[in-house]
């Protein structure tokens, strides 16, 4: 099949998990493998468009073709899609970004006090909700990642982050190569549902968003 399309895009793309550094040797992260996001990326690719591709620290191959943004925690990507995102058309944000950091990173390494220690978080920044904010005329895609209830959470966060549409998965995508995924529009409606390898679902979402959100 031919997966090039007459429009071609460029394409902010996020991916992989953000780390929140305690000290300079630990951190708080998450499992995310960033496999859905270097799918996205690989697809965008292949259907012709060009992409930007924010990246928290992964063990994967960078797709060949896209411009790769390596960052660490949530505010580098923050600022990464902040200062990149006016040159795009679109923002896909599959990162698995922290939600709470510490308030302070130490300097050197904490040391052990024999004692339990008390660490303060504070919440990071909202990045799809910020470029869902500022976006104008450009569109946007969320992730959701839901144990429960995961159509009415997923509902809310479409719209709480200002998408056209967002991706709803299940824990069990963490790590694996395959998916099982529900696309629903900013309208609620559930607009397909596929299951299958990451990449391949990856290829049906590049295609919808090229045929339903690009102008
Ligand atoms: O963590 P949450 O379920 O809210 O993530 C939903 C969507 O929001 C995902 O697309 C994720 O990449 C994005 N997100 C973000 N910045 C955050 C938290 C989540 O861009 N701080």
């Amino acid at each position: 099949v031919d997966l090039k399309t007459s429009i071609a895009m460029k394409i902010l793309i996020t991916a992989g998990p953000t780390r929140e550094y305690l000290d300079d040797v630990r951190f708080l992260s998450n499992a995310s493998s960033g496999r859905m996001g270097y799918a996205i990326a690989q697809a965008a690719i292949d259907a012709g468009h060009e992409v930007v591709l924010v990246s928290g620290p992964v063990a994967l191959p960078v797709p060949a073709g896209c411009e790769l943004v390596s960052v660490e925690g949530t505010r580098d990507m923050y600022d990464a899609c902040l200062a990149r995102f006016a040159e795009c058309d679109g923002v896909i944000a599959a990162a698995a970004v922290c939600d709470y950091g510490p308030r302070e990173r130490t300097s050197g390494k904490r040391i052990k006090t024999g004692q339990s220690i008390t660490i303060e978080l504070v919440e990071m920044p909202d990045i799809i909700a910020e470029l869902g904010r500022q976006k104008g005329p450009r569109w946007s895609v969320g992730f959701a990642l839901e144990a429960q209830d995961p159509h009415r959470r997923a509902v809310e966060k479409l719209h709480k982050k200002n998408c056209d549409a967002i991706v709803l998965n299940r824990t069990t995508a963490i790590g694996a190569d395959d998916n099982s995924i529900e696309l629903i529009d900013s309208t609620d409606t559930t607009v397909a549902k596929w299951t299958g390898r990451k990449i391949d679902i990856a290829h049906r979402l590049i295609a919808w968003i090229a045929a339903t959100l690009a102008d």
